[in-house]
């Protein structure tokens, strides 16, 4: 079965005020948990359910990815990501996720060709940049000129044309990098570098950060490949914070750029893709090895909100897979670099160490996320620690679109609309300013 889901049974919800009980269907996928259909419950009982951060709540069906946070897997439309990381490319994995399928070598070369062929940005979006700040942080600057998109592709928003909505969705996926070398670039003072039909996605992405016009600049391939691991790791993660604002957003009919846009704030916050900005930020913070039993017991008695960066997650109770593959491509991209040594590497292998062994990170299921380990890799490549954020963003794109296009597709989509426990004030009138008293 892929794509559909069947009853399973029934569950009945008695309340105990009212002693009356009603019956709801139970609903299986391929694999997962089983849900309860709710839908008609207001309509049957009047009430709502009440779940903060969808802990136990599933808002949508979907056929894109699947993750087992109890035993640390994760699937795209059913490969594990492990054997995408060692044997695919990102341009295969993000064909996989639009499409469902892997393609054939002549699909293949036919979306790498579409997509090379939409890696320009309208020339006017270079003077949108400079409306910014120098210092500006790059996910600012990404907010603000990914959101601008729909001013300059007016021709791709009707969400109801499939053709629009594949046409959409490649103008994202292609022009990102170069959006986010732009936003770079910016930074940096230097001239914006155009993107090069004749490389790779990736390879593509680190000749637009780093050359200048001056002399000639050559990618070297395994950083290149370690950046393609990268955005294959980060390409999709089922229904995240920053997808499900892509979701939520897509379901009231915004333009597809408006809604990534609001997919990139989202992913921002440190709890979500801002943590590998974050991780670093940490481990300078810790400083040396000898400072982390004083470091983790900040954490460990919330001393000033301090957290652990790159450790929990939501659904992973298990060591994440991604953060696995990032620990062994660290050592291969230090090594290629030439970087005997990397304090910040050995700073983190120790405090993965000790945290995997206190009792508090154990008793909460607390292992390494994907954040963890990424920083290090690109810190180790020349990007900055504000760019790191950016970078998950590329590769999410993919995933947003993906998800985006099958909610769109979904002929159960409704618009977004949660509704709320209220625990403000019964009615009352209005009083005029002089009898309010003082
Ligand atoms: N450091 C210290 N304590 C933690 C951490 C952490 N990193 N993560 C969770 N906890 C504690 C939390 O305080 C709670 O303890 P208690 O039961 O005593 O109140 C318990 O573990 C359960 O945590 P939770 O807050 O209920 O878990 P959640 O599912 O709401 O949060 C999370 C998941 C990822 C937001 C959280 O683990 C976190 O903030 N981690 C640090 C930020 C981070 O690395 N984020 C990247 C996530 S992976 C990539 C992505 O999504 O973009």
């Amino acid at each position: 079965m892929d794509g559909k889901n069947v009853t399973t049974g029934t569950v009945t919800l008695t309340d105990n005020t009212s002693g009356k009980s009603r019956e709801f269907p139970v609903l299986g996928g391929t694999s997962g948990p089983r849900v309860i259909d709710i839908r008609k419950l207001y309509a049957e009982t009047g009430m709502f359910t009440f779940d903060p951060g969808f802990v136990a709540t599933a808002s949508c069906r979907s056929t894109i990815t699947y993750i087992d946070g109890d035993e640390g897997i994760l699937l795209y439309r059913g490969y594990p990501i492990e054997e995408l990381a060692e044997k695919s490319d990102f341009m295969e994995v993000a064909y996989l996720l639009l499409y469902g399928e892997l393609p054939s070598a002549k699909q293949k070369e036919q979306f790498f060709h579409d997509i090379t062929y939409h890696t320009m940005v309208h020339e006017q979006l270079a003077s949108f940049y400079r409306g910014f700040r120098r210092d500006a942080h790059p996910m600012a600057v990404l907010c603000g000129v990914v959101g601008a998109l729909s001013a300059f592709y007016h021709d791709s928003t009707d969400i109801h044309d499939p053709h629009q909505r594949m046409v959409a969705s490649y103008r994202l996926i292609a022009k990102m990098p170069t959006i986010a070398a732009m936003a770079y670039k910016y930074n940096l003072g230097q001239p914006f570098v155009y993107p090069k039909n004749s490389l790779h996605y990736a390879e593509n992405f680190l000749h637009m950060c780093f050359a200048v016009p001056c002399e000639e600049v050559k990618v070297n391939p395994v950083l290149a490949r370690a950046m393609d691991r990268i955005f294959i790791l980060h390409a999709d993660h089922e229904q995240n914070a920053s997808t499900s604002t892509v979701r939520l957003a897509g379901s009231s009919g915004a333009n597809p750029f408006a809604c990534i846009a609001a997919g990139i704030a989202s992913l921002w916050g440190p709890a979500h893709g801002g943590a590998n900005e974050a991780v670093l930020k940490m481990l300078a913070q810790i400083g040396s090895r000898d400072h982390i039993p004083e470091f983790l017991r900040r954490v460990k008695t919330h001393q000033d909100h301090t957290m652990l960066m790159g450790f929990g997650h939501r659904v992973y109770k298990h060591y994440d897979p991604r953060a696995h593959v990032l620990r062994q491509s660290c050592h291969e991209v230090l090594d290629e670099l030439g970087i005997k040594n990397e304090p910040l590497l050995d700073l983190a292998m120790e405090l993965e160490r000790i945290a995997l062994q206190d009792d508090y990170f154990v008793s909460r299921k607390l292992y390494p996320n994907v954040d963890f380990y990424s920083g290090i890799i690109l810190r180790a490549m020349g990007f900055p620690t504000s760019l790191f954020t950016v970078l998950f963003a590329i590769a999410r794109t993919v995933g947003w679109v993906a998800q985006w296009n099958e909610s769109i597709e979904d002929p159960d989509s409704k618009i977004g609309r949660p509704r709320q426990l209220f625990i403000g004030s019964a009615p009352r009138h209005y009083v005029a300013v002089e009898k309010r008293g003082s």
